[in-house]
């Protein structure tokens, strides 16, 4: 049924890393502008666009059943667009495949939205994954509320190529948003309601601009310039990549306050061979000694990391390696996937793919390791007294739930808002959470 009219409400699904969230939210705003509001709570909306994700299996299935379920009971559909690395990999076929699907943009396409719109509107079908080198940020719109906690893009794309990875594939090369264009964001979403800005990219600590006095910085010179805004409680960054992280970052942490002891560094695999395989161009050691340096400047650091088990031709004693990086290291927490081949990349075409099996009973070993570790980390933290950013109102009356400097989620009673910073004491830690007694209001 072709659409003849612009849509009123319009409903935006985020899937993948953060910096969809991010997207998902400019998007959002950007059909704001146009006049669409957000579809209330369990009513269908008139737009609909799946913002996806192409990291791990099953991601083109996934939107093939979304795009399914999108389908009302009289067997009409409401506009569909699919945006995200979904859509920068496999738009056409999505297109040939999915007749409801009126729009396709890539991540690097966003700013076009409005436009395809209306002639999405019109009754055509439109597709844009081209990959402009002028940013899609400039064009995006001013935000204009935030909660406690806001993103902010910094830095977009990787020129990496580890070889299991379809992100230099969806999200192009390695950009930096300009540094004047981030401070006047940050303050931005400071002047409405953020007290904790975290900094993303999918490499992160790549980020490198001009400041103002034309001197070239990288990701701690814009974390100092931000630690410089007065209402701003806390910064954080994530991802980042281990050759990226330099003496410079390291030390920021031991000497900018607002910065969180908080690292997320992937090592992927805890085996030479297999790191050299993945295209990682770092070794064991040296991700070791980068996490020693990072603990000297700062001791009470939370570090965190990604893995992959069952990387092609991963045998069992190159896994046991694996187990042995983390015993060594003892993570606050961690994510860990189980190898899926992409489409496109070197890893999916190499030989002694390993069987599911295999694959099931390592990430269950490393899976136990980590929780353990967690646990173990949380457990530690009992008795501290620490500030916590207060973001939302927990399920139980009276409850609040919030950050810990280390990023565990932190609950108790008390007379609070979102948005103020707490000092509690730490009473209790499970796996996932630890419960606090508030001790007092740092600032409202
Ligand atoms: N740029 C970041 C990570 C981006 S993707 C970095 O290099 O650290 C997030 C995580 O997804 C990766 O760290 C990796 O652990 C996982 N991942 C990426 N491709 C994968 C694949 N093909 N199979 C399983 N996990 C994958
Ligand atoms: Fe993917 Fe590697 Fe780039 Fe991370 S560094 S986004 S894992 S290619
Ligand atoms: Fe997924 Fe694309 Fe992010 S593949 S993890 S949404 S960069």
């Amino acid at each position: 049924m072709p659409v003849t009219q612009i849509p009123k409400t319009y409903r935006v699904k985020s899937f993948g890393c953060q910096m969809n969230v991010y997207d998902g939210d400019r998007m959002a705003e950007l059909l704001a502008e146009q006049g669409i509001s957000p579809a209330p709570e369990g009513e269908d909306a008139d737009l609909v666009v799946l913002n996806t994700c192409h990291i791990r299996e099953k991601a083109a299935e996934k939107v093939y059943s979304d795009i399914g379920r999108l389908r009302r009971e009289d067997g009409s559909s409401p506009l569909i667009a699919v945006a995200g690395c979904v859509a920068q990999a496999e738009g056409e076929e999505i297109m040939a495949r999915a007749p409801s699907v009126k729009m396709v943009v890539g991540p690097q396409a966003y700013h076009r939205l409005p436009e395809m719109l209306r002639e999405a509107s019109a009754g055509k079908r439109v597709t844009d994954t081209d990959m402009p080198a002028e940013t899609k940020f400039g064009a995006l719109p001013r935000r204009r509320r935030s909660g406690p906690t806001a993103f902010l893009t910094v830095q977009e794309g990787c020129d990496k190529f580890c070889t299991y990875c379809v992100v230099p594939y969806t999200r192009g090369a390695e950009v930096s948003r300009p540094h004047g264009d981030l401070i006047d964001e940050a303050k931005r979403l400071v002047e409405s309601g953020a007290r904790e800005i975290t900094l993303l990219g999918q490499n992160v600590n790549a980020w490198t601009g001009e400041n103002a006095k034309g001197q070239t910085i990288g990701l701690d010179g814009l974390i100092r310039e931000l630690a410089g805004i007065p209402e701003l409680a806390r910064i954080r960054y994530t991802t980042s990549h281990p050759n990226d992280m330099t003496d410079g970052l390291i030390a920021a942490h031991g000497e900018i306050a607002k910065l969180m002891p908080f690292l997320h560094l992937p090592v992927q695999a805890g085996n030479d061979r297999v790191l050299k395989a993945m295209n990682r161009s770092h070794t064991v050691d040296s991700y070791l000694r980068i996490l020693e340096q990072v603990r000297t400047m700062r001791p009470d650091i939370a570090l965190s990391g990604d893995f992959i088990v069952g990387f092609p031709g991963e045998t069992d004693a190159e896994f046991e390696d694996t187990l042995k990086l983390v015993d060594a290291v003892g993570y606050a927490q961690c994510f860990s996937f189980k190898y899926s081949p992409r489409p496109g990349t070197p890893a999916a075409t190499m030989e002694d793919q390993i069987a599911a099996s295999v694959m099931d009973e390592r990430l269950q070993r490393l899976q136990a390791a980590l929780n353990r570790d967690q646990l173990a980390f949380n457990t530690a933290s009992v008795g501290k007294t620490c500030d916590v950013l207060v973001e939302r109102k927990g399920k139980h009356p009276g409850q609040w739930l919030g950050k810990s400097p280390w990023l565990q989620s932190v609950h108790f009673t008390g007379e609070v808002q979102a948005g103020d910073l707490v000092r509690v004491e730490l009473l209790e830690a499970g796996p996932n959470s630890i419960s606090a007694r508030l001790l007092e209001t740092v600032t409202a």
